[in-house]
């Protein structure tokens, strides 16, 4: 039986003001400022210097249209910068081709992957989604790049956070070839791998080697199965492992002639398997592919390899349903939907390159979760701890308002309840400066206080997972949205 994406979104209305829930509203301002360090609740610690920049969806309308979904909202990435106790926050919207000129129409003029400009089939016939820049931003080689599944990278400064423009890596990414939001940084070589997904009917996995200085030095292309969408892979210290899930372009030719939007055009086919294929990570050739039945997931932990064994976690569903409900977070979903029941859980497999077998196992005592982090020094090798943002009964069960850590040895699991009405994002895992522990650190986040209506800093100990070392206020709300990264940088002076 085939799942339409498209029966999956919900029929309600685009009309403000829904596009108001808290957490999610446009933020048009763009600010540089340094914290009241008098406004601090707790102590910054002195061990943490550097700057974490992140990604969120900056708006979710233009004038009066909404846009269709949640993935469609124009990207502002922030920098939280720490030095010697201090806080300096920045935002910036990414200037694409799409905001400049859909800021000055106060309308929308592209096509987004969920998204459909208003007014009917001829205004959408053979036009391709605007790029929106809203899903990570990395820092690599000098370069800090504002990231989307669907399209060139878009190069900031890194001090001022301003656009520089589309970045092709020096024209070493073909007109055809995107450049993944997820990338994977080899901590020992400090290599960037990344990939993308195009093509219709017969889609490519390209996939990307960018030195520690930034080049592109190889990029492979191959075809691995009609999988129209991938979003996150992983690395163990020879392979690159990809997630390929049963979701299919079924009807090309709706989208390119107007009719469907991308997300309306694919579907979940739960008949058919979801595939995990392993390549060399130097060569990109394929070492091995692996079947299951069919599941749907966003992201991957950790990998790690040991002999012919590989270990790698991904946070799986059964369904792609997830997506209908973020096309419209602004409305209530109208089902039954429970993040504990439904939502991804973590799982563990386990690949055999020899033999073929694969083995699948929840992870103990884990709760659903999303935005998975570990200690970045053990990307590719084995790490006792995940940590997981989690959504908990507290009394606002509507965003992510906890998070989990998971001991992969002890089974023991941690959690950080936020409180009632304080919702965050991805956490990054920041280690203590002199810290050797796999926990000794903090995780950072941005989190939403209904309460204020505004948004918080909060630096939190990763190891017991009790205490908000910092609760650091700003005087605006930051919007929900997906990656970033802590780096150890810093551009800021203090006054
Ligand atoms: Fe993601």
């Amino acid at each position: 039986m085939n799942v339409a994406l498209k029966q999956q979104l919900p029929n309600k209305p685009r009309v403000l003001p829904g596009c108001e829930k808290p957490g999610w509203e446009t933020l048009s301002e763009e600010w540089s400022f340094w914290v009241d360090p008098a406004s601090i609740q707790g102590e910054v610690p002195a061990d943490i210097e550097g700057t974490l920049f992140l990604s969120c969806v900056g708006r979710n309308k233009i004038g009066q249209q909404q846009y269709g979904h949640f993935f469609d909202g124009d990207g502002m990435i922030n920098a939280v910068t720490i030095t010697g106790g201090r806080i300096h926050y920045k935002n910036r919207y990414v200037r694409t081709p799409k905001y400049v000129n859909e800021t000055a129409a106060q309308r929308i003029l592209y096509r987004g992957v969920g998204t459909q400009i208003p007014g009917g089939i001829l205004k959408n016939m053979f036009r391709t989604p605007g790029n929106a820049a809203n899903t990570s931003v990395i820092l690599h080689g000098g370069k800090l790049l504002a990231l989307w599944e669907g399209g060139k990278p878009w190069e900031l400064h890194p001090a001022t956070l301003d656009t520089i423009g589309e970045y092709t890596f020096e024209g070493g990414l073909s007109a055809r070839q995107p450049f993944a939001a997820h990338s994977r940084l080899e901590p020992h070589s400090g290599v960037l791998y990344n990939f993308g997904v195009f093509g219709v009917p017969k889609p490519k996995l390209h996939f990307y080697k960018i030195d520690q200085d930034g080049s592109l030095v190889s990029n492979v292309s191959q075809y691995v199965g009609d999988y129209a969408m991938c979003h996150d892979f992983a690395i163990t210290g020879k392979h690159a492992v990809f997630l390929l899930c049963p979701a299919f372009m079924r009807r090309p030719f709706k989208f390119l002639f107007g009719l469907n939007s991308v997300f309306e055009s694919i579907d979940f086919d739960p008949s058919k398997k979801t595939k995990i294929i392993v390549l060399d990570l130097e060569t990109a050739k394929l070492v091995r592919d692996f079947e299951l039945d069919a599941f749907f997931g966003f992201h991957l932990g950790n990998a790690f390899a040991q002999g012919n064994e590989i270990t790698v976690d991904a946070l799986c569903v059964d369904t792609m349903d997830v997506m209908g409900g973020l096309a419209d977070v602004f409305a209530e979903r109208g089902d039954n939907f429970t993040f504990q029941e439904d939502g991804a859980r973590l799982n563990r497999f386990t690949l055999d390159l020899q033999t073929g077998r694969v083995s699948r196992a929840p992870v103990p005592d884990s709760l659903a979760g999303e935005f998975p982090v570990w200690r970045p020094s053990l990307m590719g090798q084995e790490n006792r701890y995940t940590w997981l943002g989690t959504i908990i009964e507290n009394g606002t069960p509507y965003w992510f308002n906890a998070y989990q850590k998971i001991d992969h040895q002890s089974g023991e699991l941690k959690i950080h309840d936020f409180g009632e009405g304080r919702f965050t994002s991805e956490a990054n895992f920041v280690p203590r400066k002199g810290g050797t522990a796999e926990d000794d650190g903090y995780l950072l986040s941005i989190v939403y206080n209904y309460a204020r209506k505004k948004s918080e800093i909060v630096i939190l100990d990763a190891s017991a997972m009790q205490q908000e070392l910092a609760v650091i206020p700003l005087d605006h709300h930051v919007p929900f949205g997906f990656h970033g990264g802590f780096y150890d940088v810093v551009y800021e002076k203090v006054e």
